[in-house]
């Protein structure tokens, strides 16, 4: 017997992010699998199984969930954000590739999700209006030496830069060895936001620059985003500033 498998995205943060085709493939799940602080967000069903894992075993988590799917169970695998950003979309798929032929052959759905770039950008103003990167600090599965590279080659390139994970209690000083390495290379009036728990109720808002900016504002719930040479604020009257990327570049040089 096959079932199905859902891989669902919960937004960054409150339900009302969370589309209605992830509600639907939630609701319809026999089986709930993924992070367990994010299966604590999820209301309790009656016939519906929940599978809470620790944040590390991903790899783990996808083959039983592709074992449950296998086994005619209809699975949802949950994320924050959107499932295919530095999340649990890619877990599934390696654990295809790499595992049982019949997995192949699975229904498998990916449900878009919120990014917390997005959520971050909706509530700056209009930051990722024109080209933009997103960059993950975290060195857990890559070296820290291709990291720098591709934050030298995005501010090379006059990238929008969204860094994801920036610091965790493991890995603490890298998001000031970024910030080192973009000083040396892009303008101190670049402004920078730091975008923190956007759309939870300890969200907070720190817009500054480059050259201004303390990194260790940023912990692990933080989306920080750092502008290309066209970014700029947009000053209010008592209010924080707009950020804006227009979409053209260069009219004004
Ligand atoms: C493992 S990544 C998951 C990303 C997720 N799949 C997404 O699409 O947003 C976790 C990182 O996303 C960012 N993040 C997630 N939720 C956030 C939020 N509500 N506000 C700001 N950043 C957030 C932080 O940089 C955090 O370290």
């Amino acid at each position: 017997m096959t079932g199905r498998l859902f891989i669902v995205g919960l937004g960054p943060g409150p339900d009302r992010w969370i589309v209605p085709e992830a509600t639907a493939a939630l609701e319809a799940a026999s089986d709930l699998v993924g992070y367990q602080p994010y299966i604590d967000r999820l209301p309790e069903r009656a016939g519906q199984s929940r599978h809470g894992s620790d944040n590390r075993v991903e790899i783990d988590r996808a083959r039983d969930a592709l074992a449950m799917a296998a086994d005619g169970r209809t699975v949802a695998v949950v994320s924050g954000g959107d499932p295919g950003v530095f999340a649990m979309a890619a877990a599934v798929f390696e654990a295809v590739e790499t595992g049982e032929p019949v997995w192949r052959d699975l229904d498998i759905t990916v449900v878009p999700g919120v990014s917390a770039m997005q959520a971050a950008a909706a509530r700056l103003g209009a930051p990722l209006g024109h080209d933009f990167c997103a960059i993950s600090l975290s060195d857990n599965l890559k070296p820290w030496d291709i990291v720098e590279r591709r934050l030298r080659a995005a501010a090379e390139g006059d990238f929008v830069i969204a860094l994801y994970n920036p610091a965790s209690k493991a890995r603490p000083n890298r998001i000031h060895q970024a910030f080192g390495l973009l000083r040396a290379v892009k303008a101190v009036s670049t402004p920078v936001a730091f975008a923190r728990a956007i759309g939870r109720p300890d969200e907070r808002v720190v817009l500054t620059t480059l050259g201004a900016a303390d990194p260790g504002t940023a912990d692990m719930s933080t989306l920080v985003m750092i502008g290309s040479s066209e970014t700029r604020f947009i000053e209010r009257s008592g209010e924080r500033p707009w950020l804006l990327t227009p979409r053209t570049y260069g009219a004004g040089r």
